[in-house]
C-alpha cells in the first residue's frame, strides 16, 4: 500500500537522494534547474509517495515559471525508485497532482521529458516555447489544466516572478 502525501520541508534530502538514484549524474547542470534555483516550489502540489513503512517509493515536484506573460507549471523531477518502477506509481503520482493543481486553479502545465511516456497523461509537444538553452525541443511538452490554455502561448520560458497567480 503506497500513501501519497505532500511533500514536506523535512523531506528534501531524502527525495534529493532518490533523484540521485534515478537520475544521470550531474541533473543539477540541466538548463530547467536554473529556472528553480531560489525560487520556492509549489506548496501542496509536490508529493512524495511512501510506503506502509514510511520508506520513500516516489517524489515528484513542481516549480512555478514564466512563459513570457504567462504563468505555467514546471512539472519534475519526477521518479520512483527502481524497486517500484512498471507498477504505475509514476504515473499515479502524475495523474493525481495534475488534478490538484486543476482544482487550485493552475491553467497550464509544462515539463521536459519523454513523449512516449508522457502522452499517456495527455501531454504534447509546445511549439514556439522555449527553455533556456541547451534543451531539445522537442522535449518541451504541454498539458492543458482547462480549454484551450496553451493557445497563443509561446516565448521564452523564464523563473518565476512573484504576482498574483495563476
Ligand atoms: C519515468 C518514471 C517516473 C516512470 O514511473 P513508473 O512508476 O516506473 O511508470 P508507470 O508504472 O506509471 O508506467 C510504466 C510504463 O511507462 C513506460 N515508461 C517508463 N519510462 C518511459 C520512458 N522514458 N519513455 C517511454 N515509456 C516509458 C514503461 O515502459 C511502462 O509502459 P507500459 O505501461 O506500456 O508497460 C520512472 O521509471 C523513473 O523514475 N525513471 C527514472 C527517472 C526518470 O527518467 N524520470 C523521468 C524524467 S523525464
Amino acid at each position: 500500500m503506497i500513501e501519497l502525501l505532500p511533500e514536506q520541508a523535512d523531506d528534501w534530502w531524502e527525495v534529493e537522494a532518490l533523484y540521485d538514484l534515478c537520475f544521470a549524474p550531474g541533473r543539477e547542470a540541466l538548463s530547467s534547474y536554473r529556472l528553480r534555483d531560489d525560487v520556492p516550489q509549489v506548496e501542496g502540489l509536490s508529493q512524495v509517495a511512501r510506503d506502509e513503512q514510511g520508506i520513500l517509493a516516489g517524489a515528484i515536484r513542481f516549480w512555478p515559471v514564466m512563459v513570457g506573460p504567462h504563468p505555467a507549471l514546471l512539472l519534475g523531477p519526477v521518479a520512483i525508485h527502481p524497486t517500484h518502477q512498471g507498477e504505475g506509481l509514476g504515473g499515479s503520482l502524475i495523474r493525481d497532482s495534475l488534478a490538484k493543481a486543476q482544482e487550485t486553479g493552475w491553467k497550464r502545465c509544462m515539463l521536459v521529458g519523454d513523449e512516449p511516456y508522457y502522452s499517456r497523461f495527455g501531454f504534447t509537444k509546445l511549439e514556439g516555447v522555449e527553455m533556456p538553452p541547451p534543451t531539445n525541443p522537442n522535449r518541451v511538452l504541454g498539458f492543458d489544466l482547462c480549454d484551450g490554455a496553451w493557445d497563443g502561448v509561446r516565448g521564452q520560458v523564464n523563473r518565476w516572478q512573484a504576482m498574483e497567480r495563476p
